[in-house]
């Protein structure tokens, strides 16, 4: 019988695993539950006997892919997979895989829960501001990109985006205008909201020369990764400008500068919080282990992210 590692430091909601392991169990494997593991050499440990793995932001390093002797398959259970050492995986012969757009609505959703929370002073009382009206400017127009967008025009908000892999046509058919340009997007929108990946191109390229192009007002909004964050420069330009905040989806490294010296102009969630909702949870760990099933049963590899 072959198994199946859930491996989630920051576990999925109840109902998700349930449903997970009704449909794993149903054909025939195993499901091993791994949550709220302390260390990551207890992942490394963890991983000696499964066929199988998922994760979520959980780091499937060389170290744990060389200790899973049996693993054929790791599907992240979400969209980034910056997280699985994907070299070793190939050197393994380990099949890496993600389930796109699975989560996208939840980290949308997180996107306006925070952008209103920064716009109405984290609601500390005095008179903040709108968002109808405003100007979004969307930094890749993927899954979530898309999201945001539908949600944004609800909202009233001026939508716009940036992306050199999806074509204009796409974006004006769901009423956003495209631009032609990174630096575009930033001069033209007093909000932006990032989801590009974490890759060499794009690791610290948000940078503070893109960021000063901003408008007035100017609220970047981060639900990707804080890797593709200059850190100084972000700093630099909150020094500058007394209008520019910066809300995240997981702290900067930095963020004892925020709080000692821009309060109020800031909003970190304490752990990433924009899969969390029993939906995604369930979407995504639900995708996860119907890939793995298809791929042991029929060798599909359709969300394969790794050569
Ligand atoms: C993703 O890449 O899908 C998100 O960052 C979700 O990450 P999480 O599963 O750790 O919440």
């Amino acid at each position: 019988m072959k198994k199946i590692l859930i491996a989630t430091q920051k576990p999925f909601a109840a109902e998700a695993v349930n449903q997970m392991k009704d449909i794993a169990t149903a054909k025939g494997y195993e499901v091993e539950l791994f949550e709220k593991y302390a260390e990551q050499s207890d992942l490394v440990a963890a991983v000696k006997t499964a066929d199988a793995m998922i994760i979520r932001s959980d780091n499937a390093t060389a170290e744990v892919i060389n200790a899973a002797k049996n693993m054929k398959i790791i599907v992240r259970a979400g969209a980034g997979y910056d997280n699985i050492d994907l070299e070793a995986a190939t050197a393994n012969n380990v099949c890496a895989m993600n389930t796109p757009g699975q989560n996208a609505n939840a980290v949308a959703e997180l996107v306006f829960g925070m952008m209103i929370y920064i716009a109405r002073n984290s609601y500390n009382g005095t008179s903040g501001t709108e968002i109808r009206g405003k100007k979004l400017g969307i930094h890749a127009y993927g899954n979530v990109g898309k999201y945001v967008a539908e949600v944004a025009k609800g909202f009233g908000m001026a939508v716009y985006a940036f992306d050199p892999f999806v074509s204009k046509d796409i974006m004006l058919k769901d009423g956003v205008t495209p631009v032609d340009s990174v630096e575009e997007l930033y001069s033209t929108c007093q909000y932006i909201s990032l989801h590009i990946p974490a890759t060499e191109k794009t690791i610290k390229s948000i940078n503070f020369d893109l960021l000063s192009k901003m408008p007035k007002g100017a609220v970047l909004v981060n639900t990707a990764r804080k890797e593709v964050i200059d850190e100084d420069g972000v700093l630099k330009l909150m020094e500058k400008r007394a209008d520019f905040k910066y809300i995240s989806d997981i702290a900067p490294n930095c963020a004892h500068t925020f709080a000692e010296k821009f309060e109020g102009r800031f909003f970190f969630t304490p752990k990433k919080m924009g899969a969390q909702t029993s939906e995604a949870n369930v979407n995504a760990g639900i995708a996860a282990v119907n890939q793995i099933i298809d791929f042991f049963e029929t060798g599909n590899e359709t969300f394969r992210v790794n050569k």
